[in-house]
């Protein structure tokens, strides 16, 4: 069967980058709709910014599903919070998937989730919805990432690595073997995380140590 046509929902760098691995995979793209008025009119990797989301009420949510173009560095929830709005009025979100991702036929992978390119998944790694593995990360065997999180570019979660909900792995860190993280763990980008971590904080460094409250 034929996936059905996306609009995708935000119009910033990941919005981009969430296109373009759209029409790599041959998915037909609508356009993009963001709040901000500005944008209204202008275009994206040649597609339009159609409006806000007021524009969605003149669309069928039988014949277009959504693609939650909102990025993070660091909160993740607000990309939650505005899939969920839509979801709530009927609107399906569709995964993306990158044509040059590898991904594992033992891995399993929630519906909406974003695999962008040259990342790779290996076989036994769940991920729930709403994550994003971006370009270049690698998720090794056995891993569990909770919903919504985010691994960062280059990012590396070494085999049977588990981490909670909201948690955002940053660009180029790597995390070793075994470790469990709990939920909104924040880890910085090139970090070397070495040891368990409970959730709730920010770890940078090499090796990786809790900053801040
Ligand atoms: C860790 C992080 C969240 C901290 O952000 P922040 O709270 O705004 O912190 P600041 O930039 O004010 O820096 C605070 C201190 O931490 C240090 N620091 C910041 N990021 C660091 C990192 N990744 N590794 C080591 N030290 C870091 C800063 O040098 C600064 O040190 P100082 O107080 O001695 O001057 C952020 O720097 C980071 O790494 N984010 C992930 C980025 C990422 O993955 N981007 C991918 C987007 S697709």
């Amino acid at each position: 069967m034929k996936a059905l046509p996306v609009i995708i929902v935000g119009a910033g760098g990941h919005a981009v980058v969430v296109a373009d691995a759209l029409l790599a995979s041959g998915r037909s793209v609508i356009g993009f709709v963001d709040q901000d008025v500005q944008m209204h009119g202008s275009s994206l990797c040649g597609l339009p910014v159609l409006g806000g989301d007021e524009h969605l009420s003149q669309v069928s949510s039988a014949e277009v599903m959504l693609v939650n173009g909102i990025g993070s560095t660091g909160d993740t929830c607000i990309r939650m919070r505005v899939q969920q709005r839509l979801q709530d009025l009927g609107w399906q979100f569709s995964g993306v998937i990158h044509p040059s991702a590898i991904i594992s036929n033992f891995a399993g992978l929630s519906p909406d989730v974003q695999v962008l390119a040259r990342s790779v998944i290996q076989s036994n790694a769940l991920i729930e919805a709403g994550c994003i593995v971006n370009t270049g990360a690698i998720v090794e065997h056995d891993v569990a990432i909770g919903s919504w999180s985010h691994v960062a570019p280059g990012a590396v979660i070494c085999g049977g690595v588990r981490f909670g909900s909201f948690s955002h792995i940053g660009a180029g860190a790597v995390v070793m073997q075994g470790i469990q993280m709990g939920p909104r763990t924040l880890v910085g980008a090139g970090a070397v995380v070495v040891r368990h971590f409970e959730g709730h904080g920010t770890l940078v460094g090499v090796p990786a140590r809790k900053v801040g409250n």
